[in-house]
């Protein structure tokens, strides 16, 4: 794992926003998440395909240290809905924006309560105005997402038009994963927390540290809180670190 160690916790944030920053991930962020490949494939929703790592278990975790029932959650990269589905599932109100229209229709039939809106996250604020009701900027109180992922060599497919398109380019996947979280840190309200799922990845014997990459571009955002490993007995596909990137809006 390439990444720094989790800080020890503090106590579980569990209901009021917290009156000021926290310094310390809560207890149960502030060590690893251990799970294995087969909760994960038992787990995931039917027909998501293998870029999708969102393990059920891990957005329980996080949702109930992050966020209060009747919090407002939302997912900028909804995918099969697991975030929204999870956080539907714990007493919390939830958006979502996705790209492709086939998935937007799944997640709204797997998760009726759930607001998905079908577009591109690149406009999350025009996007999230347009929802019924509408979600306000500063308005919700935990992002959790996870991009669709890059590496930096051997990738011609752009991951922000769902590998749809030739035109992908390292260094600008990066600075538009940045517009994202500029609209994520809008979107949040003060003392609300941004939590982004993204792994390291093997690919034709070169490794791209996207948690690393991912981290210095939302840490121009937010305040970081630490960062919790998703420790996995073997990992999917070409995986070879995982991690939560734990962020707060000031
Ligand atoms: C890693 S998956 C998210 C997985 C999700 N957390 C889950 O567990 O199902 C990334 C998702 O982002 C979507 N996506 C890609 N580019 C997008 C964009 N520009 N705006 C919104 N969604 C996008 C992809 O279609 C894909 O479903």
């Amino acid at each position: 794992m390439s990444t720094q160690p989790a800080a020890p916790g503090a106590a579980p944030l569990s209901s009021a926003p917290p009156a000021k920053l926290s310094t310390a991930l809560p207890t149960e962020l502030a060590r690893p998440i251990a799970t294995t490949l087969a909760a994960f494939e038992a787990s995931r929703a039917a027909g998501a395909d293998e870029d999708v790592h969102m393990v059920a278990a891990v957005v329980d975790c996080v949702v109930s240290a992050l966020s209060a029932p009747g919090a407002l959650v939302a997912d900028p990269f909804a995918g099969f809905g697991t975030t929204l589905a999870r956080a539907a599932a714990l007493g919390r109100r939830t958006f979502g924006v996705e790209l492709l229209p086939e998935r937007v229709e799944l997640v709204r039939r797997l998760v009726p309560s759930a607001q998905v809106i079908e577009g591109d996250a690149r406009e999350l604020l025009r996007l999230a105005r347009t929802a019924t009701p509408t979600v306000d900027a500063g308005s919700v109180d935990l992002i959790l997402t996870s991009p669709p992922y890059m590496t930096a060599n051997n990738h011609p497919a752009d991951p922000l038009t769902a590998y749809e398109h030739d035109t992908g380019d390292y260094a600008r996947y990066l600075a538009e994963l940045g517009l994202v979280a500029a609209q994520c840190a809008r979107l949040v309200r003060p003392g609300g927390f941004v939590v982004w799922n993204v792994a390291d990845i093997l690919h034709h014997g070169h490794t791209t540290h996207l948690i690393v990459d991912c981290g210095k571009v939302l840490d121009r955002h937010f305040t970081r809180v630490g960062v919790t490993e998703i420790a996995w007995n073997v990992y999917p596909h070409d995986l070879v670190a995982d991690a939560l990137l734990v962020f707060q809006r000031q």
